[in-house]
């Protein structure tokens, strides 16, 4: 038998298993059969190796010019698109995406690479005048520290290099925590800065658990901002933790998106975006569509055509050009959504139209496979309609106008991505408006954010921050406010201004 690959950690610029850490197998979930890779459970004191090589790497990183850091940046970005193909199988695998999805996941992190190596020749600040003669005064980017990085498996090599890229051209050394569902996806984009010659203790990669190496960045004391992608409860959890502590943190949590699509809108577009925003990725995006709201007009004729597009999608292995969804990450999460697919037939008494079953094909016995689902006549307080579920089911609900629909997709803890399907440009205008959301399409799905704007939303999703684009930067820097007196002697501010006083007095008069 071939040996299994392993996924280890990055510390200090080498590859190293810790002494005596028991492997966690990383197993393809459209066939358990397959291992994929065994990565060490690490303890936490490989968190306390990794975070000291970061911070004695911090000094040199931090002086080394942007345009410098950026080149090695654009490196990695190069050596992920010479690995494009290998990487994506290897996520169709690990993560059970469809191959195209998985280039699509690699292609971000090239495109992110690009953003931020871009960045190395901006990172723009101000200049402004001061209120005194002689004097000016100037705002300069500057890094926070060594940052953990907390990822999540759905975007295994994409999420990594949306924190990573950002971090790293503000100049701040990383230790990076990938899912445990996907340790080899972390391991091999690592290898790619790695090879594009970054210096040693810059990056560093830990794996494990989250409850044992999460909480451990979250508690160290030099680890100066946590940025991690997971669920709002875990996401609150490293909040609380760093808020005790006094870092900086970054949240990217849970979504409940929402398609509305009205009555005058394309129907064979909307219905098209809903299967992708729905079923994409099998629904495991923080940004899938998991409400449809249709204009009671249109309602029976779109929900006639999605389940049958729906009910005809091609289940199975990533690997599968032929494929057309995946399978879920692992059990915990079959479970969990077959428990909500229940609760929506039992609690809720929504109608499932499709789905609502594991699929019963030989062939995807041994995979997390659940078919895409359905539920009609679904309410506002119901569970399947206000809860995260992370798969493919869709819960849709009718209304009579558009205030209404955007009153029912703003009737959710979340606020992450949102979109509407209307021909008229004065309805769309009004529900940009009115959408709770960070993220709004219009006559597009909730799925698809490209690299250069801001990523993130409002209410249960976030804390206030936006990832990628240019203002991600604003994440991992902090600002250096500085002012420089050529006058030769001491000026107060507010009190040596007589002539700006004298000025706005002499107007009163
Ligand atoms: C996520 O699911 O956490 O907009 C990120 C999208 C992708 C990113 C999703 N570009 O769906």
């Amino acid at each position: 038998m071939a040996a299994v690959e392993q996924a280890k950690n990055y510390i200090d610029g080498k590859w190293s298993w810790p002494e005596g850490a028991q492997a966690i197998r990383s197993l393809n979930p459209a066939d358990t059969r397959e291992v994929v890779c065994e990565a060490p459970d690490s303890p936490a004191s490989e968190v306390a190796r990794a975070v000291e090589a970061a911070y004695r790497a911090f000094p040199a990183w931090r002086r080394t010019p942007p345009p410098a850091r950026a080149a090695l940046l654009r490196r990695a970005g190069e050596i992920l698109a010479e690995r494009k193909e290998q990487i994506g199988r290897l996520i169709a695998r690990e993560a059970g995406k469809p191959i195209a999805e998985g280039r699509g996941d690699v292609q971000e992190a090239i495109d992110m690479a690009e953003l931020a190596a871009g960045e190395g020749r901006r990172l723009y600040g101000d200049t402004t005048p001061s209120e005194l003669p002689n004097k000016m005064c100037l705002t300069l980017r500057e890094p926070v520290g060594v940052c953990g990085l907390i990822t999540p498996w759905n975007f295994p090599v994409a999420i990594p290099a949306w924190k990573a890229f950002h971090a790293l051209i503000c100049g701040n050394p990383i230790v990076l925590k990938p899912a445990s569902d996907t340790p080899l996806c972390g391991a091999w984009f690592v290898q790619a800065l790695v090879d594009a010659g970054i210096p040693p203790g810059v990056v560093n990669l830990v794996q494990g658990r989250g409850s044992v190496i999460g909480e451990a960045l979250c508690n160290h004391p030099r680890v100066a901002l946590v940025s991690i992608t997971g669920s709002t409860e875990t996401g609150r959890a490293v909040a609380a933790a760093c808020g005790r502590n006094g870092k900086r943190v970054s949240l990217e949590c849970g979504g409940k998106n929402a398609q509305i699509v009205m009555d005058d809108a394309d129907l064979d577009l909307a219905v098209e975006g809903a299967l992708w925003g729905a079923f994409g990725t099998s629904g495991q995006r923080c940004t899938a569509t998991s409400r449809l709201i249709l204009h009671e007009a249109i309602h029976d004729e779109v929900l006639r055509r999605l389940v049958a597009r729906a009910s005809r999608l091609r289940l199975g292995p990533g690997t599968d050009e032929r494929t057309e969804m995946g399978p879920l990450i692992n059990e915990s999460q079959c479970r969990k959504v077959l428990g909500y697919i229940r609760i929506g037939r039992e609690e809720d008494k929504a109608t499932l139209l499709c789905g609502g079953q594991r699929a019963e094909d030989e062939s995807l016995r041994y995979g997390w496979f659940v078919k895409p689902t359905i539920f009609a006549d679904v309410t506002r307080p119901m569970r399947i309609f206000q809860e995260e579920i992370f798969g493919p089911v869709l819960a849709v609900i009718k209304v009579a106008s558009l205030e209404e629909a955007v009153e029912s997709l703003n009737d959710s803890q979340y606020g992450l991505s949102s979109s509407i399907y209307t021909r008229n440009v004065n309805q769309a205008m009004w529900a940009m408006r009115e959408i709770e959301a960070g993220i709004v399409y219009i006559n597009g799905p909730t799925i698809g954010a490209e690299v250069h704007l801001p990523f993130g939303g409002v209410k249960g999703t976030g804390n206030g921050h936006r990832e990628a684009g240019r203002i991600g930067l604003d994440i991992f820097s902090e600002w250096k406010t500085v002012y420089i007196d050529y006058s030769g002697r001491l000026q107060r501010a507010q009190i040596d201004t007589e002539s700006l006083v004298a000025t706005t007095a002499g107007r009163k008069e």
